[in-house]
């Protein structure tokens, strides 16, 4: 394993934002530079300045915002793309051309004398402009030893300030990875980047391999998006270096989940609950086994290594059918709620019971559950009193909220993209600044008809990770919405003391 540092290149506003049906504003743009400032990476790809006027002045104004993590720009081997670099003021130019033939003869229209000359102008080019330069051998890894070599002694001697090795559609196994990369480093002196494709589900094995091969810096996004099925996913390459590897980054791993969320956010892509890291259940545990061996000590069934404390999660304990008794009572315990041995069995055969018919226990139902056994009923902060909503082909949808909030009445009125959307941003209203998102929804119905209930989970969480899940099941599916989402804040703010 590389002893030095080795450097994040996120390329989550250009890779990322080439994921199909993602596109950011500027203003969003601008705001996960910053978050990507404060998580620590070393070089965030801000875009692509010759691809639109757009493009160009969301380039310009991260740099303008005067990060201290180095702005890049992306180019091809062509004058005019460099310039629209030199121009928004980028510290680093990213010049990339095909190497390999599939893309040579079909892409790029040219031969490999002609690729290699234009990309040495280019490099050539970028330094006479006294600027950082990185060159990227777009599809490298299906590109002949030989000519990429020769490429890369090209660019190298052309002045090029790091190489980069890109697995552009993801072909790499990790021990090819490994040797590929290994034969190169001891080719190349200047420092070696890769950015590795997920076709196969591989982009951060392939990225660690390259890493113990001697590459010193990985291209990746936020929640691993990007062309197809993404990049290698900063936070799995950043943990699994760190806490495997024990490699040294400059990565602030605690704000890890909190710039996943923020991306999620914006690109509306969202992540499974499977996700490593930063997925709901990451850190979540059901079974009697496992809930009890983490009450008792956490890397009895986590890895240790690596705590949700190192990345901004929290440790879940969640009822359903396999949870025990520890873990019922610790998560009662958390919310506040005291019961005795009795109730405990009595709370217990109920969870079981609802987790038999299939049916997913929320932590509201669970509290719920909890109030009937012990007559000891919450007073909520927020009492729903009016919702309505106007919808149509001719209006935008739009819902005004009127609740009593911590004794207050608040009237809040929002648009949406639907009235379950206008709803529950009016419910946002009423709660003025707060950290509290709305981190899944799931409507299913019950029954056939058009008449059917609808049956909404909601999960809301608070930036330090704090989740609570709760339901709603009612013939009006914006009511439902609003009920399940307004339960879910009242226990997230009683399980905060209020
Ligand atoms: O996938 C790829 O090869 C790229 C290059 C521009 C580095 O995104
Ligand atoms: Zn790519």
């Amino acid at each position: 394993m590389n002893r030095e540092i080795i450097t994040f290149f996120d390329t989550t506003l250009r890779d990322g934002e080439q994921t199909p049906n993602v596109s950011l504003t500027d203003e969003q743009k601008l705001i996960i530079a910053k978050a990507l400032e404060k998580l620590g990476v070393d070089v965030i790809e801000a875009g692509f300045p010759i691809s639109s006027k757009g493009e160009f002045s969301a380039v310009k104004s991260i740099v303008d915002a005067d990060l201290r993590t180095t702005t890049c720009g992306l180019a091809r081997v062509v004058k005019p793309d460099i310039d629209a670099c030199l121009d928004a003021g980028v510290g680093l130019i990213h010049v990339f051309a095909s190497t390999s033939d599939v893309q040579l003869k079909y892409s790029m229209k040219k031969t490999r004398q002609e690729v290699y000359d234009l990309s040495v102008d280019a490099v050539e080019y970028v330094k006479d402009h006294g600027t950082k330069c990185l060159f990227s051998a777009m599809d490298a890894t299906r590109t002949e030893m030989e000519f990429l070599l020769h490429v890369c002694r090209g660019v190298e001697s052309a002045g090029a300030d790091i190489i980069n090795i890109p697995d552009t559609v993801g072909i790499m196994a990790p021990s090819r990875m490994y040797n590929f990369v290994k034969e190169i480093r001891e080719f190349v002196k200047v420092p070696i980047d890769v950015h590795c494709h997920n076709d196969f589900g591989l982009a951060v094995a392939n990225s660690l391999s390259a890493i113990e091969a001697g590459a010193n810096q990985v291209q990746v996004t936020i929640n691993g998006i990007g062309e197809r099925a993404g990049n290698a996913d900063l936070a799995q390459t950043a943990m699994s270096l760190s806490s495997i590897f024990g490699a040294k980054l400059n990565i602030n791993t605690q704000y890890l989940l909190e710039t996943s969320r923020l991306v999620e956010r914006f690109t509306r892509i969202n992540i499974p609950s499977t996700m490593p890291i930063v997925g709901e259940n990451a850190f979540s545990h059901e079974s009697g086994i496992h809930s009890r061996g983490v009450i008792e000590r956490a890397d009895t069934f986590e890895p240790g290594i690596m705590t949700p404390e190192m990345v901004g999660q929290r440790r879940r304990l969640v009822a359903g059918k396999h949870a025990g008794k520890h873990a019922v009572r610790q998560m009662l315990k958390d919310a506040h709620i005291d019961v005795d041995e009795e109730e405990l069995t009595r709370i217990m055969g109920r969870v079981k019971e609802i987790g038999d018919k299939g049916r997913r226990v929320t932590d509201v139902d669970l509290y719920a559950i909890a109030e009937a056994v012990t007559n000891e009923v919450l007073k909520p902060a927020i009492l729903l009193e009016e919702l309505s909503v106007m919808t149509g082909n001719r209006v935008t949808p739009t819902a005004t909220v009127k609740a009593v909030v911590e004794g207050k009445t608040k009237i809040g009125a929002r648009v949406g993209v639907g009235p379950v959307d206008a709803a529950i941003n009016a419910v946002h209203d009423i709660l003025g600044a707060t950290d509290v998102h709305l981190r899944t929804f799931r409507i299913d119905s019950i029954s056939g008809g058009t008449d059917a209930l609808a049956d909404v989970v909601i999960g809301v969480e608070d930036s330090r990770g704090n989740l609570v899940t709760a339901r709603a099941a009612r013939g009006d599916i914006v009511i439902a919405s609003v009920e399940a989402m307004i339960s879910a804040i009242n226990r997230l703010k009683a399980r905060d003391g209020g």
